[in-house]
């Protein structure tokens, strides 16, 4: 079976120097917020170029701990997209704001100026822009640009852009906080879950530190409320202190494939992502293509060919089962994505003789 991503091989390649991480953790004997989590939240912010990292337990915490750094709590109104898995939408239940969903492009399936700055009329405190699939949302500078003359927060989750950089500037150096995931199958992934806030304030970050730790101030001391445990773990910081100096490498591998993919799928049912105008603004987290008509009919086609795909994601937000769904508010773009997006196979260790595989099969399609 070809996989849509596969953290496996990397693992696999890393085997020695992860068991030798292993070992100098066990003689640390430091299991928790050890030198590890330090060492790492270093790396990663000298590698980023935002002032501080603060390592916590997941990519959906590191968005809600960023809101409550904000001082964003409840019955505030914050926007964001509703087509980026959920993950903003259940932080924003979690400190109780409410989400005022806004809809993306069709084609970069990203938020743009235009839709931020209609939403600015209902008054939101902050604005949640997800750099999706690995692509940083190409009007972001003008975005940040239009958060601060509004006085809104903004926030980036760059859970699937680890990397990527416009003009130079990296994915969650745009706003006042950024998110990252470090789940095993992102760009920077560890053997189990992990996540950062990384922000160039060091009042927030101060605040991240404390809410990461119950709250505390200094030990049994709980100074700031919506504090709880969610600590980075001390011996995934340690091999995705390891992974992150793969990134940069494993990210161009990611470009190539796009690349490939780019000249040679040539079928006329399926619609490529457009290229973006700085090619290291999308390190390809995800090569998700739009098929309009069929798309289950070509992920069986692809099934009986041994390759999977899957559907990044197949609910939109505001249309999930849960308190926190608005089922009245229609978003045109996001409800025709959520039925037409589809990911191919795009992880840096794909074999180029598997991706031709996926390029034939797609290419033989009958629609
Ligand atoms: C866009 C996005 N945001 C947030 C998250 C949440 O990260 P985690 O699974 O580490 O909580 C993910 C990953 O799953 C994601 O893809």
């Amino acid at each position: 079976m070809i996989f849509v991503g596969d953290p496996r091989p990397r693992a696999a390649r890393r085997r020695a120097d992860l068991l030798q991480c292993f070992d100098q953790f066990l003689a640390d004997g430091r299991f928790v917020l050890g030198p590890g989590v330090t060492s790492f939240e270093q790396a990663f912010s000298d590698y980023t170029g935002i002032r501080n990292c603060i390592g916590v337990a997941n990519g959906t915490d590191a968005i809600e701990l960023a809101l409550s750094s904000l001082g964003i709590g409840a019955g505030d109104r914050v926007a964001t997209a509703a087509n980026a898995g959920g993950y903003a939408s259940t932080s924003l239940a979690a400190v109780g704001a409410v989400p005022l969903y806004i809809d993306v492009e069709p084609d970069t399936c990203c938020l743009s100026i235009g839709a931020v700055e209609h939403c600015l009329a209902s008054r939101p405190r902050a604005l949640i822009v997800t750099h999706l699939y690995g692509r940083i949302a190409p009007e972001i500078s003008a975005i940040a640009e239009l958060c601060r003359r509004h006085n809104v927060f903004l926030i980036e989750d760059c859970a699937q852009a680890h990397g990527s950089r416009m003009a130079g500037h990296h994915a969650g150096s745009f706003g006042d906080a950024s998110s990252f995931s470090f789940y095993p199958t992102k760009n920077l992934g560890g053997l189990g879950d992990g996540g950062a806030i990384c922000t160039n304030d060091d009042a927030v970050a101060e605040r991240c530190r404390q809410l990461r730790q119950y709250g505390w101030l200094s030990k049994y001391e709980v100074q700031r409320p919506m504090g709880r445990n969610s600590r980075l773990d001390e011996l995934q910081a340690r091999f995705l202190e390891l992974f992150l100096a793969d990134l940069d490498e494993e990210n161009q591998k990611r470009m190539l494939l796009a690349s490939r993919y780019h000249e040679q799928i040539t079928h006329p049912g399926l619609f490529l992502p457009p290229a973006p105008s700085d090619s290291s603004s999308h390190v390809y987290h995800l090569f998700v293509v739009q098929v309009r008509q069929k798309r289950e009919h070509l992920q069986q086609h692809l099934k009986n060919h041994g390759i999977l795909s899957d559907i990044h994601y197949p609910i939109p937000d505001h249309l999930q089962g849960v308190h926190w769904a608005k089922a009245e508010v229609r978003l045109p773009v996001t409800e025709d994505l959520a039925a037409s997006v589809l990911s191919l196979p795009c992880y840096p260790d794909l074999e180029s003789a598997d991706q031709d595989q996926v390029i034939e099969a797609v290419n033989s399609w009958s629609q």
